[in-house]
Order: structure tokens, then C-alpha cells, then sequence
């Protein structure tokens, strides 16, 4: 079996990456500076090496171990702080992610799976938004990952190198077996919030915005499961490792859902009311942004499993209970 060192394994994402590949007979390691990622992240059955993207001898040393396909997630991921703190951004997602090209190009290591973002477009110009929407990222985050795509680009270009970049629309859940336990700290997306809301670690949540043209005037966003993402990484490396071709691929459920639906299934499963309050319009917010994930399917023979939210949410309200 093929050996996949996982840059970011211990994250959020990550983490539900190297249960679908352990189970999938995958030899696995993961690399992470544990910045984000939690010891309870990580599995027994994988290797671990404890360093960081920006030390290029740590990551030479990873790399000469004999791996096969890469698979990067490490990353800073707060739109808000990108633009605050773009010096941080720029060391950690551009110059960590060219160490790891050319550590991998250094040791003969081929393959890359990508974690990209839906953020490369910006506002979205015609929904759904496929892969040939232009791309205007209107963050230093979305640029960030747009600029590494283009690295992998002109690597593939001149280098015996190839491959796929994912543009996650908005992760959530968690594996349903509960085995995933360490939830992210200080989330800064929707249903984490709500859920720290629910169990009373927050006393409200701020709705921003209840006056887009929407048919309930709150912003839709295109809600995919974390294990569906996990699957998409699992069929990428095989793919990779099968017909040594690059791709990018949008991995979204192909629907919006609103900040009002996703408040309302919300308390369906709480089976409680939980506190929010409106607030204005965030600027750079679009009304509603979901994908055309259909190349995914094409390419990978992929499609989520997970589509309807209360379902998405039990998974995270699961670990609450
Ligand atoms: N969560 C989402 O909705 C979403 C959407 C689109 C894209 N992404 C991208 O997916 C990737 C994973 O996101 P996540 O939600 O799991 O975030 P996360 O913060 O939980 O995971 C990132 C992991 O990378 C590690 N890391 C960060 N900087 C590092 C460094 N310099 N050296 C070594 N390790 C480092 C962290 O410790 C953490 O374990 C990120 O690149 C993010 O930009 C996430």
C-alpha cells in the first residue's frame, strides 16, 4: 500500500483525513506543529512527526521517507486575522507550502492533494460555481490558496509532479462514530458557533444580516460534511497514484443552505430554542455562494453522502451529549 504523509493531520479536517485512510489500508504519517491540531486527533495506528512547514531540514527528513503522495492541510484559515496579519498568512500558507513542493520535488515525492477553498473565487459572478468561475479571491486567505494552486501549476508544468487541489466549501460535522473527539477551539464558522451557543459555552450568536435578496433575507452557504471531505481525499490519492494526472475540484453538496435553516434544524436537534440576535451585513459577505460539484463526481466518482443538515448537525451535537 501506497504511504501518505499528512501535513495538518491533526486538525479538524485533517484528523477525519487519516481515519478514512487508515481504514482505507493506507500507510499513513502525519506532520504537524500542533498550532491547531489537538493530541486527541491523533491515531494510534499512524506515525507522527511533531514539526513545522517552516523548518525545511524537519521537512526534508519527512519527505526521504520513502512517501508516496502528500497530502497538505496545514494552513491558517481566519479570512478576518488574513487581513490583519497578512506577514502571517504569507509565511505560513505561501512560504510553508513552496518548503513543501520543494522538499517533495528534493526527495522524488510526486503527488499532492491540496486543500483549497472555495474563497478563491470571491463574490460569485453565476451560481453554482464551477471550476472555470473566475478566480477574484476578495480575502488575503483565498488569495493565499489561489497563488499555491499556481505554484502547483507551474510545478506540474515543468516538473515530473502532479496534483489535486480541493476547494472545500464550508466543513462541518464530525464523524459519526464519535471517534474524532477534539473539537476545534475558538471556532469562527457558523455551527460551531451555534452549537458553543446550544451547550451554553456562549450566551448568544450574531445572525449578520437578515435583508439579502434570500427567500428568508439570511446568507446561504454550501454546507459539506467533514467525512465526505475525508472520502474526496482518500479517492484523490488514488487517483493521483492511478492516472498521475492534476485536477482542481470543487467539493460541495451543490445546494445553499441559510443561516436561518441552519439555526432551525439547529434547534430541532437540540429540541431547544438558542439565543441570537441580528446584526448588520458583514462587509464581503455574498448573499449566497454554493458549488457545481459535478467534476468531482466526474473525475473521482465522488458525491456526498451527507445532505440533509439536521443529519449534518447530529454529528456535531452527538459529541455535545
Ligand atoms: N474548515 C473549513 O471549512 C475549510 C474550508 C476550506 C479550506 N480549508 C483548509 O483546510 C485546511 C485544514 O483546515 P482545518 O479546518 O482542518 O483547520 P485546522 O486548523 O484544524 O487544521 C490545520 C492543521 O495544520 C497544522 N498547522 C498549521 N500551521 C502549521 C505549520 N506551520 N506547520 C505544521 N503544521 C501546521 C495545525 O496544527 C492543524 O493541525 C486548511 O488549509 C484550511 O485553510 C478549511
Amino acid at each position: 500500500m501506497a504511504k501518505v504523509l499528512v501535513v495538518g493531520g491533526a486538525g479538524y479536517i485533517g484528523s477525519h483525513v487519516v481515519k478514512e485512510l487508515l481504514e482505507n489500508g493506507f500507510e499513513t504519517v502525519v506532520y504537524d506543529n500542533m498550532s491547531t491540531g489537538q493530541e486527541v486527533n491523533l491515531f494510534a495506528e499512524a506515525g507522527f512527526i511533531r514539526a513545522d512547514i517552516l523548518d525545511t531540514a524537519a521537512l526534508d527528513k519527512a519527505m526521504a521517507q520513502n512517501i508516496d503522495v502528500v497530502i497538505h492541510l496545514a494552513g491558517k484559515k481566519a479570512v478576518g486575522e488574513s487581513m490583519e496579519n497578512p506577514a502571517l498568512y504569507a509565511q505560513n500558507n505561501l512560504c510553508g507550502s513552496i518548503n513543501i513542493l520543494n522538499a517533495m520535488l528534493a526527495n522524488g515525492v510526486k503527488h499532492m492533494v491540496f486543500s483549497s477553498s472555495a474563497s478563491v473565487y470571491g463574490t460569485p459572478q453565476y451560481l453554482p460555481i464551477d471550476e472555470n468561475h473566475p478566480l477574484n479571491p476578495i480575502s488575503f486567505y483565498g488569495y493565499t490558496k489561489a497563488a499555491v494552486e499556481e505554484y502547483m501549476s507551474w510545478y506540474a508544468t515543468l516538473k515530473d509532479f502532479n496534483y489535486i487541489a480541493l476547494r472545500y466549501f464550508n466543513a462541518v460535522g464530525y464523524a459519526a462514530d464519535k471517534s474524532i473527539t477534539g473539537r476545534e477551539k475558538n471556532p469562527q464558522n457558523l455551527l460551531p458557533i451555534i452549537m458553543e451557543t446550544a451547550s451554553g459555552k456562549r450566551d448568544s450568536f450574531s445572525i449578520f444580516g437578515s435583508d439579502y435578496d434570500t427567500p428568508d433575507g439570511t446568507c446561504g452557504r454550501d454546507y459539506i460534511h467533514v467525512s465526505d471531505l475525508a472520502t474526496a481525499h482518500v479517492l484523490a490519492v488514488k487517483k493521483l497514484l492511478a492516472d498521475k494526472k492534476s485536477y482542481v475540484l470543487n467539493l460541495g453538496t451543490g445546494k445553499p443552505t441559510s443561516v436561518q435553516e441552519v439555526l432551525t434544524a439547529a434547534e430541532n436537534v437540540v429540541g431547544r430554542r438558542i439565543h441570537h440576535h441580528y446584526a448588520p451585513r458583514r462587509a464581503g459577505d455574498p448573499a449566497v455562494i454554493y458549488a457545481n460539484a459535478k467534476r468531482a463526481e466526474e473525475v473521482l466518482g465522488w458525491k456526498p453522502r451527507y445532505t440533509n443538515i439536521e443529519e449534518i448537525i447530529k454529528t456535531t451535537w452527538n459529541l455535545e451529549i
